[in-house]
Order: structure tokens, then C-alpha cells, then sequence
């Protein structure tokens, strides 16, 4: 169950856009990255939510889509995502989230999977973001994640040593992502001195 949760929680990047991601949800998937661990317990991360069809819309321009799919622009209206969380860091509270970060946004990603939603990281954004939804200054913009109800298939595939770390698209608009086996990240100990 619990791998197939995992399995499952990949990068989408097409979504129905007609199936609206309801605040309810988002507060929810918030309330997981909250209960996730956090360095010296400092919890400096919050959190912005977007989900209205023109917030949605202000939003999509600042954002870069899956840059290794050179002749894609990012999803077509219509396909577009249903929400956005704006992941930030209260410099008042600490200098660095990173890890925070990634606890927090996987127990979103996985909440949302549970939910029916997928949605990608995005980190290649504009630093308007902030003019545009008048973020204070005390507030370090991370990451935005996109959210929605999938529309795209996500298969993984295997990624031998060395080939090419690309994810790539089939004619079908299947989007398939390679990762690295179990047997190439597991770092051996070396041999024992056996003197
Ligand atoms: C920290 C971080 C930043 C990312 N930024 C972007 C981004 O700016 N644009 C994008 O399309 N995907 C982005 N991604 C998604 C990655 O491309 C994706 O995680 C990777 O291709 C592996 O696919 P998977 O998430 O399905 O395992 C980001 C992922 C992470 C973890």
C-alpha cells in the first residue's frame, strides 16, 4: 500500500483543469507537510495557497515547465493546474528550509495522491512571484507546487549507470521518468581489514 502510494506519487504536469482543487484539500495537504520533521523543530515554512481560476491564471506565467522537454511550452489551457501552493521560508524564524522543505512537500505530494491530485515542484519560477501576490520581504519564496487531478501518464522506467538522466515523452504522451537502481545508490562498505 504503501509503496504503491509512493510508486504513484510522481511529477504531473497536465491536468484537468475543470476539476477544481477545493480549499478544504489544500488545508488538509498543508496540515501534512506541518506534522513533517523540521530541523531543530525551528518550523519556519508556510505557506500560500492559490485556487481560484484567475489566481491560477496570474500564477502560470512565472513558472518553467520540464525544461528537458525542449519543444514544450508547459501545459495548454485547459490542462493547466486547478491550484498552487507557494512554499516559504520565515527568514524571521531561520535562514534555511531545504530539508524542511523536502519532508514537508513530499507529505503534500503524497496527501495528494491519497486524494486523487498530483502536481510538481516547481523551482524554476520568476522571483515577480512575490510583486504579484504581494509576498513580504521576511518571506523566502522556495517553491511553488502545482496542483491538480492528473491527466497525464507518469511510467518509471530503469536508468542504467550510464545512460541519460532525461525523462522524456513517447507519440502517445506518455511521459516516462528513468531512476537509478537499488543496486547502483547503495553504497557498499568496503572490504574489512581482516588483520
Ligand atoms: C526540488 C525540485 C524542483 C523541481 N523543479 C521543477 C521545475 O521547475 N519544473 C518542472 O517541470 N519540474 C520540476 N521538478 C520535477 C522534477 O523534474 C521531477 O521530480 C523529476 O523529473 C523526477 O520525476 P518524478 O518526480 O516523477 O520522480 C522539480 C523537482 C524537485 C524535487
Amino acid at each position: 500500500m504503501l509503496e504503491k502510494l509512493i510508486l504513484d506519487t510522481r511529477s504531473y504536469r497536465r491536468f484537468y483543469q475543470e476539476v477544481d482543487v477545493k480549499t478544504d484539500q489544500l488545508n488538509k495537504l498543508i496540515d501534512y507537510a506541518r506534522m513533517g520533521g523540521s530541523a531543530r523543530n525551528a518550523q519556519p515554512l508556510k505557506y500560500m495557497i492559490l485556487n481560484k481560476a484567475e489566481d491560477n491564471a496570474r500564477m502560470f506565467p512565472f513558472l518553467g515547465w520540464a525544461g528537458y522537454l525542449a519543444e514544450w511550452k508547459g501545459p495548454e489551457e485547459g490542462e493547466r493546474p486547478s491550484a498552487y501552493i507557494i512554499c516559504l521560508l520565515d527568514t524571521s524564524l531561520s535562514t534555511e528550509g531545504d530539508c524542511d522543505l523536502g519532508i514537508a512537500t513530499q507529505n503534500i505530494m503524497l496527501g495528494a495522491t491519497e486524494m486523487g491530485l498530483g502536481g510538481c515542484r516547481i523551482a524554476s519560477f520568476s522571483p515577480e512571484i512575490r510583486n504579484e501576490f504581494s509576498i513580504p520581504s521576511h518571506l523566502q519564496i522556495l517553491l511553488v507546487l502545482a496542483l491538480g487531478k492528473p491527466k497525464e501518464i507518469v511510467v518509471v522506467e530503469k536508468l542504467d549507470a550510464d545512460s541519460d538522466i532525461k525523462y522524456w515523452r513517447t507519440h502517445d504522451q506518455v511521459h516516462h521518468v528513468p531512476k537509478r537502481s537499488l543496486g547502483e545508490i547503495i553504497v557498499r562498505k568496503s572490504v574489512e581489514n581482516s588483520n
